[in-house]
């Protein structure tokens, strides 16, 4: 990755190679990460392009995903944002879902195994484990971030954390 190319942030004709070594320890990949996105959001004020370069970001960076994207919320439920992956559910009501649940209690899902969460939403049949993370601004849930694997138990404490810190980031930027 070339994070001074990306710097410069030029409105046509960029090429960007954000393809992330799967060797690395998960810490390094979400400060990659999220170096990334800084660059890419950084004074855009548009939200619906930020969210797609995260989307990209994600698909492109974190290993082992068959889904990686947003929900925004919209008068009072979810629905669909940017994504990398498979086409997927629009809307999601509070409480539903892995998704509906982390915006619900605005707190971050980490669910090893989705047959087994009641009321899991399943949008792709390959999805086996969820990670969700809801984007807070000024004490209101404004979007999550949710990301599926076709990995049972794919995600732990470090993606969690990892996460969290993009969504606190771009909790002014989206
Ligand atoms: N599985 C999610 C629905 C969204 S898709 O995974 C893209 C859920 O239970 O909320």
């Amino acid at each position: 990755m070339t994070l001074a190319a990306i710097a410069l942030r030029p409105t046509f004709a960029a090429m960007y190679d954000f393809r992330a070594d799967p060797a690395l320890p998960k810490a390094e990949l979400y400060r990659e990460l999220l170096s990334a996105a800084d660059a890419l959001t950084a004074g855009e004020a548009d939200a619906v392009a930020n969210m797609a370069n995260v989307a990209a970001l994600l698909g492109e960076m974190v290993p082992h995903l068959n889904w990686a994207g947003f929900y925004r919320m919209v008068d009072g439920g979810l629905v669909l944002g940017p994504f990398a992956g498979r086409p997927a559910c629009i809307r999601i009501p509070l409480g539903r879902g892995v998704c509906g649940t982390a915006a619900e209690t605005a707190q971050t899902q980490l669910v090893a195994d989705v047959h087994a969460f009641p009321g899991h939403i399943a949008c792709d049949a390959a999805s086996a484990s969820e990670l969700v993370v809801p984007v807070i601004r000024d004490g209101a849930v404004i979007a999550v971030i949710d990301l599926d694997s076709p990995l049972p138990a794919r995600f732990d404490d470090k993606d969690a954390e990892g996460i969290e810190a993009l969504a606190a980031l771009l909790a002014n930027r989206i």
